[in-house]
């Protein structure tokens, strides 16, 4: 059973994935109108993962008899510099998320609820995995500047795939 605070702030983390995923579907949108189709390909694996996010909370909150409530969700920025403005961009939303999983735990270790705490777990780790990879394609970024460099990493990011997380927290 989750208290109202924690199921409150449970549905705020539903609607910044929600967030998270437009934020990733429109820089897959602007990759592919500038010809960038491998980081279209990444920034809509990305929207994938973090639809999946959301539902992982949707369904917690659900599994813990609590009531998913959805909010607007806001527009995110279209147009981008460059390639590593998206990623720069990318990497602070990331720190934002982190941030806010972080509070999610704060919250659950307070009041408590030792099976939120349990569930954050995979957020956890998973928000580490993400800070990792945008930091991993900034340096690669900034070491390839304009040029051929770039179409050598767009070949390397059409190469990600989804794949679906575990249904429940492990
Ligand atoms: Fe759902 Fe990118 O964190």
């Amino acid at each position: 059973m989750l208290s109202e605070k924690m199921e409150e702030a449970l549905n705020e983390q539903i609607n910044k994935e929600m967030y998270s995923a437009y934020l990733y579907m429109a820089m897959s949108a602007h990759s592919k109108h500038m010809g960038l189709d491998g980081f279209a390909n990444w920034f809509m694996v990305q929207y994938q993962e973090e639809m999946t996010h959301a539902m992982k909370i949707y369904d917690y909150i659900n599994e813990q008899g609590g009531k998913v409530k959805l909010k607007a969700i806001k527009e995110p920025p279209s147009e981008f510099e460059s390639p590593l403005d998206m990623f720069e961009k990318t990497l602070e939303h990331e720190k934002f998320i982190t941030k806010s999983i972080n509070e999610l735990m704060d919250l659950a270790i307070k009041e408590n609820d030792h099976a939120t705490q349990i569930f954050l777990h995979w957020f956890v780790t998973e928000q580490i995995e993400e800070e990792a990879n945008d930091n991993e394609i900034i340096a690669k970024l900034k070491l390839v500047g304009d040029g051929n460099g770039l179409f050598m990493l767009d070949k390397e990011l059409a190469a990600r795939t989804f794949t679906p997380p575990p249904a429940k927290s492990e």
